[in-house]
């Protein structure tokens, strides 16, 4: 319970640095907001909790879309969680996480756990994995491409050029969160306190033999020079090209720089195609990582949101602790065009909690997995696999960027 000597309120509009400040505190880093972050901040989706005159808990939701499978959805994207050091382990996240997830209108939210031991208790579940790549460049040997030209673009020129691509990623992948054009500007700022010793920020676009911008990639450098010679460090931040060759020359680019010796990327989906492009693909050196925590808000809603892989119609016994609609039995039919999904008093085929329906929701965690340890329980023989197939996607769900 929450400490009722503290307040939870909605935040107003000139509260923006104090919640800024209180959140980069928790997290202990450097606060310092720009008039963007001021722009793109909606108070009244921004909680506070108040001991006195001073804010001691914050969490704010962003309005933005997410890709889920067969569709694109709002979703709310939860972020700015702090708990001044002072007042934790006194219940004030568990107050702002019970007064966020009955407040939001969409029917489901996402986020980043900066430690998983966070969220599970109020219905979040990792629902995509990332895959981390600290790259050998001296051993990897990129297989060689041909077929349209890298270039380099400017930040300023960016965004236009950028933004169709990652709408494009949005209709083929789930867990690709959409960027209005303000979100595109926050995204390509380049604090100088941010780079950590790296270069500014370097944008390139591959074009296709008729001129066309089909596939981007960001990225720093570090000059870092050993016993033995150079052995810089490239960073990239994001590779967005759904087109083989732009897909293929880009990382090909990036994994041939002179002076280099290794290659971060922490945002690879599981079904990265990079690994068929090199001849030795353990020198990508993979890391499987949480990425995307997702949690039903509104489990009808949400079903009926997706497409299904293969045809699918099943009674879902749902239980959740948080959000009291979301108990019941659910009628779900649908396919890879079209869902509904109602409340019924029919006996159930499968049955469940919002933490596993939140976690195969993207397609990227098989309902079967949580079978193998008693979270999912099968009523009807058969329908687990069903309904298993159906939840699943053909692209693994990928988040690109830690918002
Ligand atoms: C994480 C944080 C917000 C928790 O706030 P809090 O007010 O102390 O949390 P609560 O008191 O409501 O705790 C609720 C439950 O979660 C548990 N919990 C809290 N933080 C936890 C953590 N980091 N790891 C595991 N469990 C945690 C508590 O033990 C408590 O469990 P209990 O009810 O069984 O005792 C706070 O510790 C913080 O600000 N951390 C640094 C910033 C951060 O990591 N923010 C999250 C960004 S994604």
């Amino acid at each position: 319970m929450v400490n009722s000597e503290y307040v939870l309120r909605a935040a107003t509009a000139d509260e923006h640095d104090r919640f800024y400040g209180l959140f980069a505190a928790a997290m202990m880093f450097e606060s310092t907001p720009t008039d963007l972050d001021r722009e793109l901040f909606e108070p009244e989706r921004a909680l506070v909790a108040v001991d006195g005159d001073q804010l001691v808990g914050t969490a704010k939701a962003m309005t933005r879309d997410l890709s889920v499978p067969g569709a694109v959805v709002s979703a709310a994207h939860v972020t700015a969680v702090g708990v001044r050091p002072t007042h934790r382990r006194q219940g004030i996240l568990s107050g702002l996480m019970r007064r966020q997830l009955t407040d939001v209108p969409e029917a489901l939210a996402v986020l980043w756990a900066s430690e998983a031991g966070i969220y599970g208790r109020f219905g979040y579940a990792p629902a995509a994995w990332g895959v981390s790549y600290e790259v050998d460049l001296r051993t990897v040997r990129p297989h060689p491409v041909s077929g349209g030209r890298v270039e380099e673009v400017l930040a300023e020129d960016a965004p236009a050029q950028l933004a169709p691509l990652l709408k494009e990623l949005q209709a083929k992948r789930p867990g690709v969160s959409g960027r209005s054009e303000q979100v595109w500007r926050k995204q390509l700022q380049d604090k100088p306190e941010h780079r950590g010793g790296r270069t500014p920020r370097q944008i390139l676009v591959h074009r296709d033999e008729a001129g066309a911008v089909d596939g981007y990639a960001l990225w720093r450098g570090k000059m870092n020079w050993g016993p033995t010679g150079p052995a810089n460090e490239v960073t990239v931040e994001e590779l967005v090209a759904l087109e083989p060759t732009a897909y293929h020359a880009l990382w090909r680019h990036l994994l041939t720089l002179d002076l280099a010796a290794k290659l971060a990327y922490s945002h690879a989906a599981v079904d990265e195609p990079l690994q068929q492009l090199v001849s030795n693909p353990v020198a990508l050196n993979r890391r499987l990582t949480e990425s995307l925590w997702v949690r039903l808000t509104d489990v009808p809603r949400a079903l009926a949101q997706r497409r299904y892989a293969v045809a699918t119609d099943v009674v879902i016994e749902v239980t959740d602790d948080l959000i009291k609609a979301n108990n019941g039995r659910f009628h779900l039919t649908g396919d890879t065009q079209q869902a509904m999904c109602e409340p019924t008093d029919s006996a159930p085929d499968l049955s469940l909690s919002v933490n596993e329906l939140s976690a195969a929701y993207l397609g990227g965690r098989a309902l079967s997995e949580f079978a193998a340890t008693g979270r999912v329980t099968e009523s009807t023989p058969g329908a687990l696999a069903t309904t298993t197939a159906a939840f699943s996607w053909p692209t693994a769900p990928q988040s690109l960027e830690v918002f």
